[in-house]
């Protein structure tokens, strides 16, 4: 069985492929469970983060709404419902969860990462010998994924340590006059090309809403992944817009946190909502 590996050439390996050929170490290969185990993994934290991105846009995107939705999300997070005062190490602790789920899967992810210009040039020679778009949405997938581990990260990082920094000015602050939105206008299209192209390639692989005709369930899986990448992004460039408008406008006072029912010059004035109000803010 080695010798039958060692000696066989990669598929779809022609002339391109030759120097790539496999040493395999003199033992026996024994059939294992952990590669199908690994990709079970890495299935099922994609899917994670998916969801968790698309509760997170609608959450982010409340400032559309009024900069008081806003701030009450931001709050709810910080334990609003249970505390009187804000407790900024909840959001912390959430997003060490999703940090973790996130190193999970770009660790995971990079099995799959041709590791060497051979490697790359047996996929090249892959792609050009299939001419199938399920392998080009592979590719974009993995260099989307790979700008992730670069922006994902330094988003989450300003997440994790500064919680008490999430509010209508806070967060219009870091996007403008912190010289975030750049960073986010990337992150945005790569997250949701990746993440769209993810979802579809789990419903293909793990067989969800198959039906009689498989060209047909391709054609509109396809579809509702452009559908979703195209809602998603259209979201997230508005979501983003506003961001940069608000913190345009508070950029000289930029550092100064929101407090309910204390608007900007030129502002609507926000119409108070029944309840108790909230404590103003501390953190920042
Ligand atoms: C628990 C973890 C997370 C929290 C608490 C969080 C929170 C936020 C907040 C408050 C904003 C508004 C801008 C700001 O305040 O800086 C934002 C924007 C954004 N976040 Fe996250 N985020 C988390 C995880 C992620 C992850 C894992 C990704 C993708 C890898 C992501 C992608 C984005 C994008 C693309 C935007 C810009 C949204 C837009 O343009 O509409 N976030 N996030």
């Amino acid at each position: 069985m080695a010798r039958s590996l060692e000696s066989s050439a990669p598929p779809f390996a022609g002339k391109a492929a030759r120097p790539c050929s496999t040493v395999l170490p003199p033992r026996r290969l024994r059939a294992s469970r952990w590669p199908a185990r690994l990709d079970l993994l890495q299935s099922l934290s994609g899917l994670v983060l998916a969801l968790f991105l698309i509760v997170h846009m609608f959450f982010v995107s409340s400032i559309l709404i009024s900069h008081e939705a806003f701030y009450r999300v931001a709050r709810f997070f910080e334990g609003s419902l249970f505390f009187a005062e804000p407790q900024p190490w909840l959001v912390s602790v959430v997003v060490g969860g999703v940090l973790a789920v996130f190193v999970l899967h770009a660790w995971l992810a990079l099995r799959k990462f041709p590791a060497s210009f051979c490697q790359y040039r047996v996929f090249a020679a892959h792609q050009e010998g299939m001419r199938h778009p399920d392998t080009r949405l592979w590719w974009i997938q993995l260099w989307t994924g790979f700008a992730l581990f670069f922006l994902g990260t330094v988003h989450l990082y300003g997440m994790l340590t500064q919680p008490a920094l999430i509010g209508p000015y806070e967060s219009a602050d870091r996007i403008w006059s912190g010289r975030m939105w750049p960073l986010y206008l990337f992150l945005l299209f790569a997250v949701e090309i990746h993440g769209s192209i993810g979802l579809y390639r789990l419903a293909i692989k793990w067989g969800w809403l198959e039906g009689s005709d498989p060209v047909v369930r391709r054609r509109r899986l396809r579809l509702a992944k452009t559908l979703f990448s195209l809602f998603f992004l259209g979201l997230g460039l508005v979501t983003l817009a506003a961001y940069v408008q608000l913190g345009i406008a508070h950029a000289g006072r930029a550092g100064e946190p929101y407090r309910p029912g204390r608007v900007l010059a030129g502002e609507a004035v926000p119409q108070p909502g029944p309840g108790t109000p909230l404590p103003p803010r501390t953190g920042g």
